[in-house]
């Protein structure tokens, strides 16, 4: 079995850990920001600091309102809800988070029904998820009431999606009677790697999930972005779903640190992913962000071969192994991974 973030449980302390970003452990600096926050019933909109995180989201996306939600799976779901009801359908590409590795979520809580087209890569192409919509009110039709978009994309191996692809989504949704769900569990490195501003990204989107505790290094925590009535609407499904936390601004005080202070370093994480594909013979040109993807190797092989020698790193199928670069990996942890994953690679493929 391959996951997409886990290479199985087990002691990892020492070791450089490129499995996932998902495996940053808070900084010390994080860790006193959360236990200094100021806290009250977040249940009862009583928290101030997750009051001001999710006001300071909303703003940053260029949205009214947003949610502090524990997951980007719940921050996804949520958001595929308040877009599409119960026997229709999200239409998103065959490598989508949403609708490939939250384990079937939309269907199994909220009866929505899903589609996919298998994309370049997990790159989008408008017209292809347009030419796939499905109308309302055909009598037998299951009519497509939202599209579903990565950036970055995961599986795509951190790719950003093409601005005049994202723009030419939405525009045609307007007309359509069609929204659009953001799987931005990764939209940070997108922003730090194409400069495009997140209130962009944010307003191409009706609903949108943004991580902190992915790139950004908080230990737990997403938010929803959406116009003030949705969210109100989010906000009864989070406390359906048993999402509904208390005194939780310790963990919102997490993410506040984290864009403060860990927006701006993605770069040196993408700097990272560059240098580890050079020395691997890894065509630059396919790192975008904090991911590398190396193909043509006995995945189980490396990653038994590489942690042997202190090195993590993803499974992602029997011949493709995963690298991603993040806040708790150095410059001198980059160096020690390409020296080990060479070794390894070479004698084991010959390369
Ligand atoms: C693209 C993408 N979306 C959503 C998620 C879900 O986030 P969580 O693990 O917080 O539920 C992940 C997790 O890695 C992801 O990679």
């Amino acid at each position: 079995m391959y996951g997409i973030d886990t290479d199985g449980p087990g002691s990892t302390s020492g070791a450089v850990d490129l499995r996932s970003d998902t495996l940053t452990r808070p900084t010390p600096a994080m860790r006193r920001a959360m236990a200094e926050a100021e806290v009250g019933d977040d249940v009862y909109r009583e928290d101030p600091t997750v009051n001001a995180l999710e006001e300071r989201v909303a703003e940053l996306f260029g949205h009214q309102a947003a949610l502090f939600v524990p997951s980007g799976t719940m921050g996804n779901q949520i958001g595929l809800r308040l877009v599409c009801e119960p026997g229709q359908e999200v239409l998103g590409d065959a490598d989508a988070h949403v609708l490939t590795y939250e384990m079937g979520a939309a269907a199994a809580l909220f009866g929505l029904s899903s589609r996919t087209v298998v994309s370049d890569g997990g790159r989008l192409s408008a017209d292809q998820l347009i030419e796939q919509v499905r109308p309302h009110g055909d009598w037998h039709l299951t009519a497509t009431a939202a599209i579903a978009v990565e950036n970055t994309h995961n599986r795509g191996g951190g790719l950003v999606q093409p601005l005049a692809e994202l723009q030419r989504l939405f525009d045609w949704s307007r007309g359509a009677g069609v929204n659009v769900h953001l799987d931005g569990a990764r939209v940070f490195n997108a922003h730090a790697a194409s400069g495009v501003p997140l209130a962009t990204y944010g307003r191409l989107a009706d609903t949108a999930s943004v991580c902190l505790s992915k790139g950004l290094g908080a230990p737990v925590g997403s938010v929803l972005v959406a116009s003030a009535e949705r969210i109100a609407a989010a906000r009864l499904w989070r406390k359906r779903l048993g999402g509904g936390m208390r005194q939780v601004g310790v963990l919102a005080a997490a993410g506040l640190h984290a864009l403060d202070h860990h927006v701006e370093r993605l770069a040196e994480d993408h700097e990272h992913a560059r240098l580890l594909a050079e020395q691997l013979g890894v065509d630059p040109a396919t790192v975008e962000t904090n991911m590398v993807v190396v193909d043509d190797v006995p995945a189980p092989a490396v990653a038994e071969a590489a942690k042997a020698q202190g090195v993590l790193v993803g499974q992602v199928s029997a011949r493709r192994v995963r690298l991603v670069t993040h806040l708790d990996v150095d410059r001198a942890g980059i160096d020690r991974a390409a020296k080990v994953l060479t070794q390894v690679v070479g004698e084991l493929t010959g390369r």
